[in-house]
């Protein structure tokens, strides 16, 4: 099979690319990325010497580009997980979000019904679903739960939902999506929860917690979503949303001070919290885990310390992103909180 990949430049869709190079052997992946600041080549530097591996530093808002790729590439399967991706950056400025996320994915639905792709998989999120109250834990997201999005990151994200569901419908286009919780593992891009945390305290620098850190997030290894997507890919049922969760819930504070006690060290401190920000997302992975037989096979406490190993072994990927352009957002988003 021939998988188009967009997004493999960074976090989730770098790690989806590894996964498929080493469990398929007969497999080629075709990777789309635009190369904004969240996408980082050196992420896919193995890949790029992998001969069953091609790269294209394109926008998937570019009709003519996209166009062309398909064309050329006539891949088996798209997969889309390039997206501006980061809920603080969209209540700066929310356009990129809604260019990218909802526009850029219909130009790639168009080019899967032109092309007679046989499968397209939407990369969403359980953000889409709005936030759950902090006091009912018997509460979870299920693929039933309305949209009803807080961000402009996530508003624009239920639109590219909608828009998939509605190809489908409309055009009959070959469709599934699949909505994950909050993810963890290599190659996080170091503004994110986690690898901001661990980053910070290497460098002696402050952990900035928002509010009281009360803010509860379902965590999960990223490759268990990989393997995930994967399932969906090949065996998902077409038209249909897979909610991938492992009921690993986990305060915001909790997971900090997790990171500073398997460090040994890192100096909490609680910044004003973000606009809107979500109480708590849980998600009821049921669906996935009956139809396709997914279960998430690494525990929080084991993912986390392999992360943490992941960053002390992997400076140099870091610390590249620390010395460019993420440093002048940093003191943008954190100067006048925490200096
Ligand atoms: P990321 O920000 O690390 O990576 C996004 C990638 O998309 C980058 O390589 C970037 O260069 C690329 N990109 C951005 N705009 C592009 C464009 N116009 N054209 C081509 N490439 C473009 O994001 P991530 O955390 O890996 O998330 C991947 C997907 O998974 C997103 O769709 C996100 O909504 C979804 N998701 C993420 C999480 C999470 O916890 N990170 C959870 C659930 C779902
Ligand atoms: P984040 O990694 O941005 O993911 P999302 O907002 O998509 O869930 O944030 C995870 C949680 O951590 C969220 O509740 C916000 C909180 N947070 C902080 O407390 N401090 C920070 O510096 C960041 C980036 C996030």
């Amino acid at each position: 099979m021939k998988i188009l990949v967009t997004g493999g430049a960074g976090f989730i869709g770098g790690n989806f690319v590894y996964y498929l190079l080493n469990r398929y052997p007969g497999d080629k992946v075709v990777c789309v990325d635009k190369l904004t600041y969240a996408g980082n080549l050196e992420t896919l530097e193995s890949a790029l010497q992998d001969p069953r591996f091609t790269f294209y530093k394109a926008d998937i808002t570019d009709r003519r580009d996209v166009e062309e790729i398909f064309s050329k590439e006539k891949p088996d399967a798209a997969v889309n997980f390039a997206a501006e991706s980061h809920v603080d950056r969209s209540i700066g400025n929310p356009s990129v979000f809604l260019k990218t996320n909802i526009f850029g994915t219909q130009v790639l639905l168009d080019a899967c019904r032109r092309h007679g792709t046989a499968r397209f998989h939407q990369v969403s999120t359980d953000e889409v679903y709005g936030d759950l109250p902090l006091d009912r834990p018997d509460l979870f997201f299920t693929e039933e739960t309305p949209l009803h999005t807080s961000s402009p990151y996530s508003a624009s994200k239920a639109s590219a939902d909608l828009l998939v569901l509605a190809y489908f419908r409309t055009y009959g286009t070959p469709v599934t999506i699949s909505r994950c919780s909050n993810n963890y593992g290599p190659y996080h891009f170091p503004e994110k929860l986690i690898p901001l945390m661990i980053t910070s305290a290497l460098e002696g620098r402050p952990l900035p917690v928002y509010g009281t850190g009360a803010n509860v997030r379902d965590w999960l290894y990223v490759e268990d979503h990989c393997a995930a997507i994967d399932l969906i890919l090949r065996g998902g049922r077409l038209g249909e949303v897979y909610n991938v969760g492992g009921h690993n819930e986990r305060t915001n504070l909790q997971v900090v001070q997790a990171i500073v006690d398997l460090l040994g060290k890192g100096e909490i401190v609680f910044v004003k919290d973000r606009a809107g920000h979500d109480l708590r997302y849980a998600i009821d992975p049921s669906k996935i885990e009956r139809e396709l037989g997914w279960t998430p096979t690494v525990r929080f406490e084991d993912g986390l310390r392999r992360t943490v190993d992941w960053y002390l072994t992997h400076r140099a990927w870091w610390e590249h992103i620390l010395s460019g352009s993420y440093r002048r957002y940093y003191h943008k988003m954190y100067g006048g909180k925490i200096s």
